[in-house]
């Protein structure tokens, strides 16, 4: 059966506190529609790459914005979060993956946790914005 199409696009300034608020948005968008694990891995991930959007990609300046956008059609959920910095090579990802025995567990293991929880993940730059993308098909709520 299919659903109705959700899309959901929200701003914040880049301040960590903010990251609860997208949670909190993106959480009461999809709860009738995932499950309590669907929705937890999936928040968790989208959490990691919005993180990373302020820390690594606005550097904490809270003047930077960071959007989130959302779209769910058809069993496939779909986020762009975009930052204003200068981002980072998608061979970089598979990099991390491919030496993940040599990391330290306190940085560096955000990236290959999204990419083992999404189907896919991918990053480019597009006009003025660094976008990661992040896609992931789900059956939906049982
Ligand atoms: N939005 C981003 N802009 C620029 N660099 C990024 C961004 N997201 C991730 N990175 C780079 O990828 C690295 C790996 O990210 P991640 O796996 O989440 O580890 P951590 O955040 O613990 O360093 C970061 O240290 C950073 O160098
Ligand atoms: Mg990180």
């Amino acid at each position: 059966m299919n659903r109705e199409a959700i899309s959901l696009s929200i701003a914040i300034p880049s301040l960590l506190n903010n990251v609860d608020v997208v949670s909190v948005c993106i959480e009461e968008s999809l709860k009738n529609y995932l499950d309590d694990e669907q929705l937890y891995w999936v928040s968790f991930a989208l959490r990691e790459i919005v993180v990373n959007a302020i820390v690594h990609g606005n550097l904490s300046d809270e003047k930077k914005p960071v959007v989130v956008e959302m779209s769910f059609e058809n069993d496939t959920l779909e986020f762009c979060v975009k930052d204003k910095g200068r981002g980072f090579l998608e061979k970089d990802l598979i990099c991390h993956e491919k030496f993940i025995e040599k990391l330290d567990y306190e940085r560096g293991l955000g990236n290959v946790l999204v990419k083992k929880l999404m189907d896919s993940i991918e990053c480019r730059k597009e006009r003025n914005w660094f976008v990661v993308k992040l896609l992931k098909r789900l059956g939906g709520k049982k």
